[in-house]
């Protein structure tokens, strides 16, 4: 199906609606998760340094083996249990994966030996490549609703997940908070621009408003004309994954803010961003279908949220220092003293110096939370969160 069919399609089912339009979250979903023609569908299993966009994965395999020393000083403090669950959530093309696998394998077989690693991704093309990529491994795959309550002990993870979720959008009217929704433009010319208006009009459900008292803004007192984003399917993913988990921790990585700095009012028009052929821009209804769109994580949000599922918040980090304290300094120092060639040092450093970047890649967020350990194993320092001295 072409760019236009879709765009149709989706035209035709806004008509179908009461008040012909949709929330902007229902549209995000659309364009990015149409199981035969959402970005995600079609066109993501080209991420990578030559598609849309690059994520710390795509660096090489330092990210990954990073998280796999975090993941065996967590089994440590669990006490071994075995098995011992790794779940990673939206996978993407499963580099990720390997980089952790392998570094289990190689260097930790007496956990390798125990480990249920779990993926759960949406897109069926990128579970497709994962598969392929990942067909000597003993992977698992299936739905988050598949795993039973309360039966994971061990580990569930992202990496650049939560921003790819499908948000509300916002615009403040004297005080009040009204949701941006998606309707047909009356003059229906060809070309994808002029194909959607955006309609302003009463919050879709309560949980918008619920959702400043949860971060605690007092939105009321925004000037006309705020614009910004709620991600709900934040809130709805991590009940899931934290009824998931018995015993364990969750990790979080992603771009995003504390509240405070992302409803800056400074901040105007939030957080939104789109990516077509690693060209930014802001304008979702345009490449519809081809282009990527994000928005930044919301981390206290996700704190505060998680308390109420019953999780305990560990800590929060920047990447950089979460790589740091697992060891990425000690990789860069000892790169001079590699067999390398001098082009393939300073292309592994350039790699490395990108995923510590404080203006990029080494300014995401980690988040960790746990679930139901003992006052034992909670008081027990995890290395990714130690201060690298
Ligand atoms: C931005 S990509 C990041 C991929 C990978 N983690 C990386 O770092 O390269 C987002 C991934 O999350 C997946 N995804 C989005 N929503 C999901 C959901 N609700 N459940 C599982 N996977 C999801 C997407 O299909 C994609 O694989």
């Amino acid at each position: 199906m072409d760019s236009i069919t879709f765009i149709n399609e989706i035209i035709r089912c806004i008509g179908s609606k009461v008040k012909q339009q949709i929330t902007f979250a229902q549209y995000m979903d659309t364009v990015l998760y149409h199981p035969s023609h959402g970005y995600y569908s079609t066109e993501a299993a080209s991420i990578g340094k030559e598609g849309d966009f690059f994520t710390s994965v795509h660096l090489g395999a330092d990210f990954g083996e990073m998280l796999a020393i975090q993941f065996v000083q967590m089994w440590d403090i669990l006490g071994k249990p075995a098995p011992f669950t790794l779940v990673e959530i939206g996978a993407g093309q499963g580099y990720l994966a390997v980089d952790i696998l392998n570094y289990l394998q190689q260097h930790h077989t007496d956990l390798f030996t125990v480990l249920k690693y779990t993926i759960v991704e949406k897109s069926p093309l990128l579970k497709q490549v994962q598969q392929q990529k990942l067909r000597n491994y003993p992977v698992y795959w299936c739905n988050l609703e598949e795993i039973e309550n309360n039966s994971v002990v061990g580990c569930i993870f992202s990496n650049e997940l939560v921003d790819a979720l499908p948000v509300h959008q916002f615009v403040v009217e004297a005080g009040q908070l009204k949701e941006v929704y998606v309707g047909i433009s009356s003059s229906v010319q060809s070309g994808d621009q002029d194909r959607f208006v955006e309609i302003i009009d009463e919050p879709s459900t309560p949980k918008l408003l619920q959702y400043f008292d949860l971060i605690e803004i007092d939105i009321s007192s925004y000037p006309t004309g705020y614009r910004s984003e709620i991600n709900l399917a934040a809130q709805d993913w991590l009940t899931q994954v934290s009824d998931k988990l018995q015993l364990g921790y969750i990790i979080t990585i992603d771009y995003g803010y504390p509240a405070y700095r992302y409803y800056n009012p400074r901040r105007s028009q939030g957080t939104l961003q789109c990516y077509y052929q690693h060209r930014r821009h802001s304008n979702p209804y345009i490449y519809v279908g081809k282009q990527d769109i994000t928005t930044h994580v919301d981390f206290t949000a996700l704190e505060r949220w998680g308390e109420t599922c019953g999780l305990v918040k560990v800590g929060f980090t920047k990447q950089s220092l979460f790589l740091m304290a697992l060891g990425l300094g000690e990789r860069i120092a000892a790169l001079s003293d590699s067999n390398l060639s001098v082009s393939d040092i300073l292309r592994r450093r350039d790699s490395l110096h990108q995923l510590l970047d404080p203006m990029g890649l080494g300014d995401f967020g980690v988040l960790i939370q746990s679930k139901k350990l003992t006052s034992t194993q909670a008081v027990q320092p995890l290395k990714g969160l130690t201060i690298p001295i």
